[in-house]
Parts: C-alpha cells; structure tokens; sequence
C-alpha cells in the first residue's frame, strides 16, 4: 500500500510559524517520522506541501490511480475553500483530514471545516502525532476492504 501525505498553505513554515501553536518542528521533520512510521508499518508514504490552491487540487486529482489513500491538511483553505472539498469528493480514495492544532480551542473562523464532511474523518490538536493516527485509519480502512 502507498498513501499520500498532502499539506497545504504556510505548513512549509512549521518550525518557524507560531512555535507556541505549531511546535518547534520543521515540515522536513515532520516528513521524516513519517517515512520512519511508514517502514515499521509495512507501508509507503509519499509527501507533498504546497501553498497553492490549484497544485493542491492537482495533486488530489493526480493521487487517483496512484495512491491507496489520502492524509490531508488543508491548513486555512479546510475554512473556506469548496474546490478543495469538490477536488476531495471527486476522487474515490479514502481521505482523511489532520490538523496539527486544536482548531476548536481557536479563533471562531477555525472551527468550521469545508472539506471535513466530504473526508472519511478528522483528526484534529493531536500534533504531528496526528498525522500517523490517520495513516494507521486509511490502513486499516483499506485492509477491511479485503474482506
Ligand atoms: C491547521 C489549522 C488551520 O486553521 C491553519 O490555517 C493552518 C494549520 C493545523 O494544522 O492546525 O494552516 O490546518
């Protein structure tokens, strides 16, 4: 199985970005427990960051046919962007929303996701940690298929 880790906007900057939010962290950290999880997992992981919209909604459309599944943070478009969440809906792979912060404990403009209810789930404030959880649900999600 192969799984995409897609982030959005402004998540090239983690380390740098709001460290009391964020954490100290860098994306490349980040990318690097990932593939470390993926291996002891049994799985692959491929990464991708982009801070812009269309690259986003290519590379979810470009994921059919080439990835079992999707982890998603959408970063800021998650509040307001519809051809994200039609980009999501259009493909048939499991996705799986992530955000690195509490969304809920933030302000009011945070707490609605466009794109959540068209993912599998969400997982949200649990930090990068987050990120592995989800890989571990699209997994597992996609093992039970099988059968
Ligand atoms: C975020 C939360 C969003 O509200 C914010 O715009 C981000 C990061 C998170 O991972 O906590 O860029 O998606």
């Amino acid at each position: 199985r192969h799984y995409i880790v897609i982030n959005g906007p402004n998540l090239n900057r983690l380390g740098l970005r709001e460290p009391d939010i964020y954490g100290s962290k860098t994306l490349t950290d980040l990318e690097r427990e990932l593939m470390v999880f993926a291996e002891k997992q049994g799985f692959q992981v491929t990464c991708f960051q982009s801070n812009h919209e269309g690259d986003l909604i290519d590379a979810i459309h470009g994921s059919d046919g080439h990835y079992d599944g999707i982890v998603l943070n959408p970063g800021a478009f998650t509040h307001y962007s519809y051809a994200l969440r039609d980009a999501i809906a259009s493909v048939p792979l499991p996705v799986i929303e992530v955000h690195i912060s509490n969304v809920h404990s933030r302000e009011p403009f945070r707490h609605q996701s466009v794109t959540a209810p068209v993912t599998a789930g969400q997982v949200v404030g649990l930090g990068f940690q987050g990120y592995q959880f989800a890989l571990q649900a699209i997994h597992t999600k996609i093992g039970e298929k099988q059968h």
